[in-house]
């Protein structure tokens, strides 16, 4: 790479707010993300709150998680909420079928999960079973979750300890209905979407976004799909108000598919492969919202990423069912480019989810149960980012990049967003290439600038990781970058990941 990155960003003219729910999470009754992660029990050894394990909650609440997606992805579909509810000793054993086909005891059921986000300050995201539950089912359960009165399901949350209901915002409606869900076409789905969403009542204040599951990646026929149900093609109509979102899914991998190659002892190829893999969210981004746009044109309905990230091979000696994954500075610089992404769409895309929360997938957090607890590098680029939630995106323009090349295909090594609140921006940048340092020059127009922290998250390479005897190889330090000129400088080392605050004038 000979030149620099040369970017703009005008300080005065903003774009979409970047809603604090792009930064959600998910947790999956799948492996340790739930038993083991979250919950520990009531009679565990390590500090806890009724059962929920309190470093976990401690270093999650860095995050400012807005809000968490459960039972499932695929669980949602076959678990059945009244099992979990009641003492926790009568509630009945069943089979997870879908994740290593283990035993589950549903001692963490709808007030385990409630408590926690209460604990969190999180959001609660709750997913509906449409594939195998049934209509009346999943009414009932917002009933309980969400009635104030001493209506049937009301009484009975009263019975099992909780007074008041809880809020209750975001209620999904099954999940990949194309495959774990149902399998099922996208026209039968969009019909089961709107007959289930109709029941999901919104009781006593609680306003409900129901969340109709979507596409799994760039398959549009399922966002058409259910924006036909909704609304007609080119027509200045409000679309019909029966679900309020539609998500999609989006994995990244190294190229082979997912679940393919290992987390660690990637070439410089292979990371190349993935940072291209990451790229292209923007582009599946922008083909969703334009389906959405040519039949919403106002924007009622709202675009949801409610599973994102890595998806390695199980890990040598875990069960390939829990998926267990490593967590390298190349996982990090994959959510970065996902979030700089996210905030370019933030006027359609308004929920995301990162998959998953603990010891699945891209984890934040790497649990064991003797008490070990390791932030991973992915924790530390959504720590880095939080001053994006609720912040006013910033448009930009890269007009020069080195590039980085694999394939045949080429990709800027830059990928970057800002956003402002007011008396501060927020740059985040990141350097994709493997092998070469990328010097920036991001000139700052509209208002005067100061550069207030800096910081940088990077290794001695791209497959860099976090071990409980090596906690913090891969962990944020301060970074120097300067302005010049009226332009933001810095030079970013090979596979890094930068913020810079800006106090503005
Ligand atoms: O996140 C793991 C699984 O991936 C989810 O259960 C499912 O929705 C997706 O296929």
């Amino acid at each position: 790479m000979s030149t620099d990155a040369h970017v703009i960003v005008n300080l005065d003219v903003p774009g979409p707010v970047i809603s604090r729910h792009l930064y959600g999470h998910f947790a999956e009754h799948l492996g340790r993300g739930i038993y083991g992660g979250f919950w520990v029990g009531e009679d565990s050894p390590l500090p806890h709150s009724d059962g929920l394990r309190l470093d976990v909650i401690e270093a999650l609440k860095a995050l400012q998680v807005p809000n968490l997606r459960w039972p499932g992805g695929c669980f949602a579909d076959e678990y059945h909420w009244r099992d979990g509810i009641g003492p926790r000793d009568e509630r009945p054993r069943v089979v997870n079928s879908h994740w290593g086909d283990i035993v589950e005891t549903n001692h963490f059921g709808t007030h385990e999960f409630m408590a926690l986000c209460e604990l969190l300050g999180a959001d609660a995201y709750v997913n509906g079973n449409l594939g195998s539950g049934t209509v009346q089912e999943m009414s009932e359960w917002v009933e309980y979750l969400t009635r104030a009165d001493d209506s049937p399901m009301a009484r009975l949350r009263r019975e099992n300890g909780r007074d008041e209901p809880w809020h209750v915002p975001f209620w999904g409606l099954g999940n990949e209905a194309w495959g774990c869900g149902g399998n099922m076409t996208p026209e039968h789905y969009a019909q089961e979407a709107r007959r289930y969403a109709t029941f999901c009542r919104e009781h006593s204040g609680n306003r409900l976004t129901r969340v109709a599951a979507g596409a799994a990646d760039d398959d549009l026929r399922w966002t058409r799909a259910l924006m036909e149900s909704l609304s007609c093609l080119g027509c200045q109509k409000d679309p019909t108000n029966v679900f309020q979102a539609i998500s999609f899914h989006y994995y990244t991998h190294a190229g082979e598919g997912i679940q393919t190659s290992p987390a660690r002892g990637f070439s410089d190829d292979e990371f190349h492969r993935t940072m291209r893999g990451a790229l292209d969210i923007d582009r599946i981004i922008a083909a969703h919202t334009a389906v959405m746009d040519a039949y919403d044109p106002k924007g009622a309905v709202a675009l949801v990423c409610d599973e994102w990230g890595t998806w390695w091979r199980a890990e040598e000696g875990t069960n390939p069912g829990f998926l267990e994954q490593q967590n390298t500075l190349r996982d990090a610089l994959v959510a970065s480019i996902h979030f700089d992404a996210f905030h370019r769409h933030a006027a359609r895309l308004r929920m995301a989810n990162i998959a998953q929360t603990l010891n699945v997938l891209q984890a934040m957090l790497h649990t064991s149960d003797d008490g070990g607890l390791v932030l991973t590098p992915t924790y530390h680029v959504f720590e880095m980012n939080k001053g994006h939630q609720d912040a006013t995106s910033l448009p930009l323009h890269v007009l020069a990049s080195p590039t980085v090349s694999v394939d045949g295909d080429e990709f800027p090594a830059i990928s970057i967003s800002a956003s402002t609140t007011g008396a501060a921006a927020l740059v985040s940048l990141s350097n994709l290439s493997a092998d070469a340092a990328l010097p920036v020059r991001v000139e700052l127009r509209g208002r005067a600038a100061r550069i207030g922290r800096a910081r940088i998250l990077t290794g001695d390479s791209a497959d860099s990781t976090n071990t409980v005897d090596d906690p913090a190889r891969v962990a944020p330090v301060p970074f120097d970058a300067g302005i010049e000129s009226g332009a933001l400088v810095a030079t970013l080392p090979p596979h890094s990941f930068a913020t810079i605050e800006l106090d503005l004038g």
